[in-house]
């Protein structure tokens, strides 16, 4: 413990106060001027942009809504609480971004559609590292998990060509809309699995077929969606990452047509060409060939086209010219 002859001065950080002398603000209009020069200095431009437009878009929301001092602090008791709420397995930011469909926007803008190509989905909180490496045509759930699903398709690039060796990590929830991370009970990975596709980019494994599912819900989120009356439904879906050296990483998901919730995904991971149709597995036969144990099983039949590297950042920087050429009206 220190006594008061140890106590030394609050030691500033090394920046002195900006070249010229910031006007006192008359008004807010000076205020949030001030706001914004404060980070002219900033020596990486990318920094300053950055942090320049958060002050601008900011200024413009608590202006735009009149908000009060009670409201305000509300906002800061409901983002300590989503800050509170996180763990190394449950990340509430992330869910909190994912229902304001900022999560699917910076997908859209970092991947953007090209003619072809198959699109991004969002990634969601349940992917983990240690999915079993799973044999062609084998299982990624166990028995009892939920009803038969045969997956099958090849990796491609954008001409048509196979992409072989490409690794396939996939997941979803049991029958009952849970991740197997979500029983506390959780002692081997299940329903989810990491492949190969084949030297003609086949791939092909048995999964169960997807059930809508709500977002966690008992948390800050969970509390803000109850606030305003929206539902916290997923709609059924199997999530879908590849990676192939030379090939950008695809993480997409699949959306059986149908489903309730397809038109309203909670967290605004659906696009139109992610609906997919599910056929049926006719015969008996078929069902023992592909290693079921009985029907019914659906069938989802799905190619995946890979983007190169090269063919991903060119999408990529045509919209950041498109997003620059934007912004230069902004200050
Ligand atoms: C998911 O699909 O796993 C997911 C995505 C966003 C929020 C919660 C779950
Ligand atoms: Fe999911």
């Amino acid at each position: 413990m220190s006594t008061p002859g140890e106590v030394k001065k609050a030691i500033s950080n090394p920046f002195g106060p900006p070249k010229e002398p910031l006007p006192l603000p008359e008004n807010d209009e000076i205020l949030t001027k001030n706001a914004l020069k404060v980070f002219d200095e900033t020596p990486n431009p990318r920094h300053k942009f950055i942090f320049q437009n958060l002050v601008r878009h900011l200024h413009a929301f608590v202006k735009e809504t009149d908000i009060s001092t009670e409201e305000w602090m509300a906002t800061i008791q409901f983002l300590t609480e989503t800050g509170q709420k996180c763990t190394s397995i449950r990340q509430e930011f992330i869910l909190l971004s994912d229902v304001l469909g900022v999560s699917a926007l910076v997908d859209a803008i970092n991947n953007p559609s090209v003619a072809g190509a198959t699109e991004t989905s969002v990634f969601g909180p349940f992917y983990t590292e240690d999915a079993h490496d799973v044999p062609f045509g084998e299982s990624i759930a166990s028995e009892g998990k939920g009803d038969y699903m045969l997956v099958k398709g090849r990796v491609l690039d954008v001409q048509g060509q196979p992409v072989p060796n490409a690794t396939i990590e996939t997941w979803e929830t049991d029958g009952f809309g849970f991740y197997d991370t979500q029983y506390v009970n959780r002692e081997v990975p299940d329903c989810r699995g990491r492949l190969q596709s084949d030297k003609d980019g086949y791939y092909q494994y048995r999964a169960i077929v997807p059930v809508s599912y709500p977002i966690p819900g008992d948390g800050p989120v969970g509390k803000m969606l109850e606030l305003v009356h929206r539902h916290n439904n997923r709609p059924a879906h199997l999530h879908v990452m590849i990676e192939a050296p030379g090939y950008h990483k695809l993480i997409t998901a699949v959306y059986p047509e149908g489903d309730p919730y397809v038109t309203s995904d909670t967290v605004f991971g659906v696009k139109k060409s992610l609906v997919v149709k599910l056929d049926i597995l006719e015969s008996d036969e078929e069902i023992k060939k592909y290693g079921f144990k009985h029907g019914p099983v659906k069938v989802l039949n799905q190619d995946f086209i890979l983007l190169t590297e090269q063919q991903a950042a060119e999408a990529r920087s045509k919209v950041t010219e498109a997003n620059i050429l934007k912004d230069t009206t902004f200050f």
